[in-house]
């Protein structure tokens, strides 16, 4: 039975700060982000936008073209969780009228759980191919102002339709695994922001990718050139560069620049200009690659590297099934990126202090545009909104 992504769909905020903007502002050579680490924007979430706001934009195109009552699970990636016990996916269901036949469930370790969440989907499916299961992956990347993180924030969602005889990729069997208990990157439950110790998270990262790979070649016997296309987890898409090399320098691979180039860049060009969306980031390289490469990618096999701090990683790879472009929205993703506003420092900083969601009975301003936003905070309970 082939199972995997049958539709996919992406959506962002209405803003971003440009890191000419954040260079300007820090008395630092742009170049070091637009070169050094491979970013020029990252989106920005405003008060009245969080990630049940966010997976609902991701959603919503999915939802208009099946019969909602079929979904039967969500499944709900996110470290930017809205409350300690209710699942935001339940929030989620009920902003999107999803039936009440239908399990919800959140998703957490770091970056790794929209990998998680998708992996689980395509048990539950291969158990039950009656199933049909929408995986989110929603984060906003928030660290602590003037601190080495504060470059790579940036935030997004991945809706997913996971369904048997899937219109977009078949996800293979056979995964490679690596965890460890490591402090990398965290987000204590007193913490709106990110704790990171950077230049260390990169190298586990790179080391995980190697203890990942090793164990997907040992499930699969599968190798280096048997892959087509790369998408990584991509924080900061330098990162996904130093990703392949280190591959590359594993397996020993004979890869020219131009290979390198084709196996790699078109899935880096949307989260070079969105930031950092955590949980999301690896399937917005995935959603970068099918709507910017030059070539069809029809039968090809694309590889997958999850990586969520703390850690855990995941290698994985799916095939492209034949008619793929028909159901991509690439004109979507492009018109909601390109339509972004511009923030001067100040006005992101506004947006930054604002965004806090413990602050209690508050009535946010319209600041998203919609469809779906954040209205309040009262009693301690969350208010979501339809717009239009
Ligand atoms: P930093 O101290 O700001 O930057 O930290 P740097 O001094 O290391 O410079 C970065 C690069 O720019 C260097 O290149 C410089 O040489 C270069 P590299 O040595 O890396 O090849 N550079 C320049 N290039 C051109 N012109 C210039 C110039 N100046 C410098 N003028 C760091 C960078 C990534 C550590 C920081 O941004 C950070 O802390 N980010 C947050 C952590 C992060 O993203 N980690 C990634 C791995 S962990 C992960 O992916 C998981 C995560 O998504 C969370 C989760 O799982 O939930 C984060």
């Amino acid at each position: 039975m082939k199972v995997g992504i049958d539709l996919i769909h992406f959506a962002t905020a209405d803003y971003y700060l440009g890191l000419d903007t954040f260079a300007a502002e820090k008395h630092i050579d742009v170049e070091k982000f637009t070169i050094g680490i491979g970013q020029e924007k990252m989106s920005i979430a405003p008060p009245d936008e969080d990630v049940v706001s966010l997976a609902a934009k991701a959603a919503a195109p999915i939802l208009r073209q099946i019969d909602t009552n079929e979904i039967s699970a969500v499944l709900f990636a996110t470290e930017t969780g809205v409350d300690q016990s209710k699942s935001a996916g339940v929030f989620l269901h009920g902003l999107l009228g999803l039936p009440n036949r239908c399990r919800v469930v959140e998703f957490k370790h770091a970056c790794y759980a929209g990998a998680a969440a998708l992996q689980m989907a395509t048990t539950m499916i291969r158990a039950n191919s009656k199933e049909k299961v929408l995986v989110i992956a929603a984060d906003i990347a928030k660290y602590d102002v003037d601190t080495s993180g504060e470059a790579t924030q940036g935030c997004g969602a991945v809706a997913m339709l996971i369904t048997e005889s899937p219109r977009i990729i078949a996800i293979e069997a056979g995964s490679g695994y690596y965890t460890d208990d490591v402090m990398d990157f965290w987000r204590p439950n007193n913490r709106t922001t990110a704790l990171v110790d950077g230049k260390y998270s990169t190298k586990v990262y790179l080391n995980s990718l190697k203890h990942a790979w090793e164990h997907f070649t040992e499930q699969t016997n599968r190798t280096f050139n048997d892959i087509d296309y790369f998408c990584y987890h991509i924080p900061f898409t330098k990162m996904a560069e130093k990703a392949h090399k280190t591959l590359i320098k594993k397996t020993g691979a004979d890869v020219t620049q131009d290979q390198f180039e084709a196996q790699t860049l078109a899935s880096q060009i949307y989260n070079r200009i969105v930031g950092n969306s955590y949980s999301a980031s690896l399937f917005v390289s995935f959603i970068s690659l099918l709507d910017n490469n030059r070539q069809s990618v029809e039968g090809k096999r694309i590889s997958f590297f999850s990586y969520g701090s703390g850690c855990v990683a995941e290698f994985f790879t799916g095939i492209m099934q034949s008619g793929y472009e028909k159901v991509l929205m690439t004109q979507e993703h492009q018109r909601k990126i390109a339509q972004r506003k511009p923030l001067s420092y100040q006005e992101y900083l506004d947006f930054y202090k604002q965004a806090d969601s413990v602050i209690e009975n508050i009535v946010y301003p319209l600041t998203n545009k919609g469809p779906y936003r954040l209205a309040g905070i009262k009693d301690h309970k969350r208010y979501y909104e339809k717009t239009n």
